[in-house]
Parts: C-alpha cells; sequence; structure tokens
C-alpha cells in the first residue's frame, strides 16, 4: 500500500506575542515574534519555567494571549473556532495522552472521525501511519497499556498526524523516554519529517535535542524572552551572549560535531578483500586492518595484517567485524562509540551496508580544530584526542 505521506505545511508566525496569567505579576511569554518557515522543524528550547508549553498552548488556543497577534498560514488564529483549530494542529505531548479505552487504530482514528470520514477511509489511514512511524500493523488492535512507553509516543505522533495537519506542535515529547529510545524516537522522527515535511514546533529542555532535531532553534529565557534564534550551528558558533552561551555548554565545539555527518567526511580508504582471494601484505592500506566483504562489498569479516603470510584469505581466518557506524551518523556519534567501544577506526557503511570507509579520532579531531578557539572546548571536556 503506498505510504500518503502528505504535502501540506503552513508557515507559523509569532508577531509580539504577550501571554501574562491571571493573578500573576511577572509574563509568562513577553513580547515574542519570530517565523517559522513551511516545512522546518523549530525548537523552543530554555530552562524549566521559560515559557515553552505556554507558547504551545497559545498557538493551538488551550489558552488566550494577552497582546499581539499568531498566524498560521498568514492567518491569524484570533477569528478561529479552537476546535477547528485543533483539528488543523498536530499534538504531542510528553505523556502522550492515548484514551486507555480505545485501541490503538481507534486512537490514530481520533480526529478523522470528528472530520465525518467513513470508517474504510479511517481504517486505512491508521494502517498506512501506523507504518510511517514503524509499528506493525496488528499494534492497531492493541489498547494503549499493552505499548511501550516509546510504541506510545509512535500512536502520539502517529495520531497527531492523522488528518495529515500542516503544523505539528510537540511538547517535550521524548522526554519521558530513555536515552536509548529517545535517540530512537528522534532519529525515526527526523527520517519521517525528511518525508512528510511538516511545520513542527518542537520543545524541549534539552540542547542536545534541540540542536539535533532543529533546522532552527529559539533559545527562551525566563519571562518567555527570545534571546536568539538562528540555526543550530550558528547558535553553537556564535552564542549570542552569556546566557545563551551557558545555555549550549562548554561543550559546544563537542555539539558542532553532531552537526557533521559521516558523509561530508574524508573517509580513509579500507582494504578489503574477497573471501578466498590473495592480497598482497604490501597494499594493505593504514590501520593494517583488512575486511572480508561479499560479492557486494558487504563485510562479513575482519583481519589484521600478517606481514610474514602473503597466503590466500578465508573466512575461517577472519574475526567478527569490530564496531561499524552508517554514513548518515554524526561525528558525534563515531566519538560516543569510539568511546564505549575502543579507540580504533569505526569501519563507515553505506545506506545498503557495503563498506565506505574508516573514520578515525584524527578525523574527528580535525574537524573539532577546524573552528575557530574551539580546541579549548574539547580540552574543556576532558578528552585527549591526541592519545
Ligand atoms: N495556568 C497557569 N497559571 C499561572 N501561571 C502559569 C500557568 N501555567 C504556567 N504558568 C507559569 O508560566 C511560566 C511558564 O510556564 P511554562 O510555559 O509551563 O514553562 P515551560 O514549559 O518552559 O517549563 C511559569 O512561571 C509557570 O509557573
Ligand atoms: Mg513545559
Amino acid at each position: 500500500m503506498p505510504v500518503d505521506t502528505g504535502k501540506t505545511a503552513a508557515p507559523l508566525e509569532f508577531r509580539n506575542v504577550t501571554k501574562r496569567y491571571e493573578g500573576t505579576d511577572a509574563a509568562a511569554i513577553k513580547d515574542l515574534s519570530f517565523v517559522v518557515p513551511a516545512g522546518e522543524v523549530c525548537v523552543l528550547v530554555g530552562p524549566s519555567g521559560c515559557g515553552k508549553t505556554t507558547a504551545m498552548r497559545l498557538v493551538n488556543r488551550m489558552i488566550d494571549m494577552t497582546g499581539g497577534e499568531i498566524l498560521i498560514d498568514g492567518k491569524s488564529i484570533s477569528g478561529r473556532s479552537p476546535a477547528d483549530l485543533r483539528r488543523e494542529i498536530g499534538y504531542v505531548i510528553q505523556h502522550v495522552g492515548l484514551f486507555p479505552h480505545l485501541n490503538v487504530a481507534n486512537n490514530i482514528g481520533t480526529v478523522p472521525r470528528l472530520l465525518g470520514w467513513d470508517r474504510k477511509r479511517i481504517a486505512s489511514r491508521s494502517a498506512e501511519l501506523l507504518e510511517l512511524v514503524g509499528l506493525p500493523a496488528e499494534m492497531g488492535k492493541r489498547y494503549p497499556s499493552q505499548l511501550s512507553g516509546g510504541q506510545r509516543q509512535r500512536v502520539g505522533v502517529a495520531r497527531a498526524l492523522a488528518a495529515d495537519p500542516p503544523l505539528m506542535l510537540m511538547d517535550e515529547p521524548f522526554g519521558a523516554i530513555d536515552p536509548i529510545n529517545r535517540d530512537r524516537l528522534q532519529n525515526e522522527f527526523l527520517r519521517l519529517q525528511r518525508e512528510i515535511k511538516k511545520t513542527v514546533v518542537f520543545v524541549t529542555h534539552d540542547i542536545d535535542e534541540g540542536i539535533k532535531m532543529g533546522d532552527r532553534i529559539a533559545i527562551l529565557r525566563e519571562g518567555g524572552e527570545l534571546v536568539q534564534y538562528d540555526t543550530p550551528d550558528a547558535i553553537l558558533a556564535n552564542p549570542a551572549d552569556e546566557f545563551v552561551a551557558r545555555f549550549v555548554g562548554a561543550d559546544r565545539g563537542l555539539k558542532r560535531l553532531a552537526l557533521t555527518n559521516l558523509e561530508q567526511v574524508d573517509l580513509d580508504e579500507v582494504t578489503c578483500v574477497r573471501e578466498g582471494e590473495t592480497i598482497s601484505p604490501g597494499t594493505w592500506v593504514d590501520n593494517d586492518i583488512v575486511v572480508v566483504v561479499d560479492g557486494e562489498r558487504k563485510p562479513i569479516g575482519e583481519m589484521t595484517r600478517d606481514v610474514s603470510s602473503d597466503s590466500a584469505v578465508t573466512l575461517g581466518s577472519a574475526r567478527p567485524v569490530g564496531a561499524s557506524i552508517p554514513i548518515t551518523a554524526s561525528l558525534r556519534d563515531a566519538l560516543s562509540l569510539m568511546m564505549t567501544e575502543s579507540i580504533r577506526p569505526l569501519l563507515v557503511l553505506d545506506g545498503e551496508g557495503r563498506v565506505a570507509g574508516w573514520v578515525s579520532i584524527d578525523q574527528i579531531n580535525k574537524a573539532v580544530r577546524q573552528v575557530p578557539n574551539e580546541s579549548a572546548a574539547i580540552d574543556a571536556a576532558g578528552i585527549d584526542l591526541d592519545k
């Protein structure tokens, strides 16, 4: 079944928005202005209490603003009925709020049902959305209590996407998930977003998540004041002030590594050998490891150079390949893997799982040091890359 990934996305604009809750002196949001272009992910990031959730709830009119204007697709939301507006906005929150008495398929079908779609169309939409968020079709029959936290969040994302909304609001959507599954959900959402290209406002208090998820980041400080709005790279390279510099952390050089992926790196060449083939020791490059590959250049094992031998390489003498990493991963991922596995080059694999090259600590070192004044960040992080 072809997956209807939807095409619509609308720009969102905050224009001098202020929100003061009744009975409070200080504003929760103060004169907030920024534009999210259609199809981009804007991350709102800042410490707890800085007004992120308030900003989101203003957009779908769960609360009303004290001053200013919010425009979706160039039109002010003030004259819209909140119920209509919410059907056009996908909303994902931390504890996703699935209806416990409805199965997964019916949870996903909530908004389509409100829109009066017929049963057949709702069922097929639920099925394609399950596929889109990487869940098996059978899961549609389960109830929320029978799912893991990560699965529930996927269903939450599917439900928010059900009516193909031009705008998605995601308030700390992965905040309650353990780090490994959070990383997986982030990656899945980024992959999904490349297909669906929605306008997304994504809230987090975690700058690392913001750097990873955002096309742009809006950094807020207490009182809902916008301190800086720019691309992650620009913010890391040039924090607007002390607050931002402290918020993004002393290790911003390292964080920029998260923005460079292995495709952008000049990888070292890998000596590959087909099973049963002979290779002359003189042709082995650099790190003394030869990778045994199948006919498609997919790795099946590896061997260390044996200078005394010029014999045919056989699978029997090879060991399993050491740590490998997909070429779409970032230099930061590569560095973490090196830290947890062993400091040795990692085998980089392309999208089909074929050998693409080696990435070594030297390349990571070089990438960090290309940033002026950033080598200090590496030292500050206590990592000796020259070791
Ligand atoms: N319903 C409310 N009534 C009064 N004050 C509120 C209400 N909701 C939030 N606030 C206050 O508004 C500020 C921003 O809150 P919030 O938007 O939830 O921040 P964040 O999501 O960034 O943690 C905080 O000082 C919070 O105490
Ligand atoms: Mg919040």
